[in-house]
C-alpha cells in the first residue's frame, strides 16, 4: 500500500503558505498547517478540514529554537516522517530608511526569513531523511537575485534587510543542496502576489498563481532539480 506524502508548510495561516497548504492537501496529501499563533493557525486549519482536507495545524514559530524543536517532536510523534518542508513565514522590513537601520532591526529579520529556515530544515532532518523522496522548498524572492534587487533599489529605493536576507536565503539553498544530496531542495520566487505583505496591490496576482511555483517544486520526484532557483516560468538566475 503507499504511504500517504506528508508536507509541512510555516507561516501557512495565512497568504501563500495557507494556499499551498490548501493545494498540496488538495492532492490527497497529510499536511501540517504550521504558524506561530495558534489561534490564527488553528482557525485556518479548521477552515481547510471544513473543506474535506487532511490539515492538522501544528504551532511553530520560526524564531524560537524551543517551539520548532516541539514541532519536530509533534510531527514525529504523529507520522513519524516527513516527505515534504516548505519553508514559507517570511516578513519584511519596516519601512526605515537605509542609513536609520540598525543593527538589532535587520538580525530581527534575519531571525525570521534566514535563520528560521536553517532552524526548520535542521530540526526537520530526521524525519525528512525518513522519507523515500524528501524534498524542501525555500520560499524566496525576486529581492534576493542582486541583478534584481539592484534594479528596484535604483527605482524604488533600497531596501536594506529584506533583499539580503533572500539573498542569503538562496545562497543557503544551494548549500543545503550539495550537503544534502538524498534531498531535493530548491528556492523559489512566486512573483508578485496579493497578500498581507503587498498590501493586496492592485498590480499582485492571486495566491492561487504565487503558489503555482511552490507546489511545483514541493512535488518533484526523485530525479527532480535540486539547489536551483525558479518561478513561474523556469530556472531564475541568482
Ligand atoms: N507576496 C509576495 O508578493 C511575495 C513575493 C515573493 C516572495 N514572497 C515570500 O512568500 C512568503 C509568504 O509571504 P506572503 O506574501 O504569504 O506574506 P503574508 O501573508 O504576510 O504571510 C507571512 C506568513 O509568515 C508568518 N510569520 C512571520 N513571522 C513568523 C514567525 N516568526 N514564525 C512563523 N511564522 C511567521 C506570518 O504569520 P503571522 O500571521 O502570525 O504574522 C504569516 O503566516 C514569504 O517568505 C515572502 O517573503 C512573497
Amino acid at each position: 500500500m503507499t504511504e500517504t506524502t506528508t508536507a509541512l508548510v510555516t507561516g501557512a495561516n495565512k497568504g501563500l503558505g495557507r494556499e499551498t497548504v490548501r493545494r498540496l492537501a488538495g492532492l490527497g496529501w497529510r499536511v501540517f498547517l504550521a504558524a506561530r499563533d495558534t489561534a490564527r493557525g488553528e482557525a485556518a486549519a479548521a477552515e481547510l478540514v471544513e473543506d474535506g482536507l487532511a490539515v492538522e495545524f501544528v504551532p511553530l514559530d520560526v524564531a524560537s529554537e524551543d517551539s520548532v524543536f516541539a514541532a519536530a517532536e509533534a510531527v514525529k510523534a504523529r507520522s513519524g516522517r516527513l516527505d515534504v518542508l516548505v519553508n514559507n513565514a517570511g516578513v519584511v522590513d519596516s519601512g526605515i530608511p537605509v542609513t536609520d537601520v540598525r543593527g538589532d532591526d535587520v538580525r530581527d529579520l534575519f531571525e525570521v526569513n534566514v535563520f528560521g529556515p536553517v532552524r526548520v530544515t535542521h530540526a526537520f532532518l530526521p524525519l525528512l531523511r525518513a522519507s523515500e523522496n524528501p524534498r524542501v522548498v525555500m520560499v524566496s524572492s525576486s529581492a534576493g537575485s542582486v541583478p534584481d534587487a539592484i534594479e528596484w533599489g535604483k527605482t524604488y529605493g533600497p531596501v536594506l534587510g529584506y533583499p539580503s536576507s533572500k539573498a542569503a536565503l538562496n545562497m543557503i539553498t544551494t548549500q543545503y543542496a550539495i550537503a544534502l544530496g538524498d534531498i531535493r531542495i530548491n528556492a523559489v520566487n512566486p512573483g508578485k502576489t496579493a497578500t498581507d505583505m503587498t498590501g493586496f496591490s492592485a498590480d499582485s496576482q492571486p495566491v492561487t498563481e504565487g503558489a503555482e511555483v511552490i507546489v511545483k517544486l514541493a512535488t518533484v520526484g526523485p530525479d527532480g532539480p535540486t539547489g536551483e532557483f525558479f518561478d513561474n516560468d523556469g530556472l531564475v538566475p541568482w
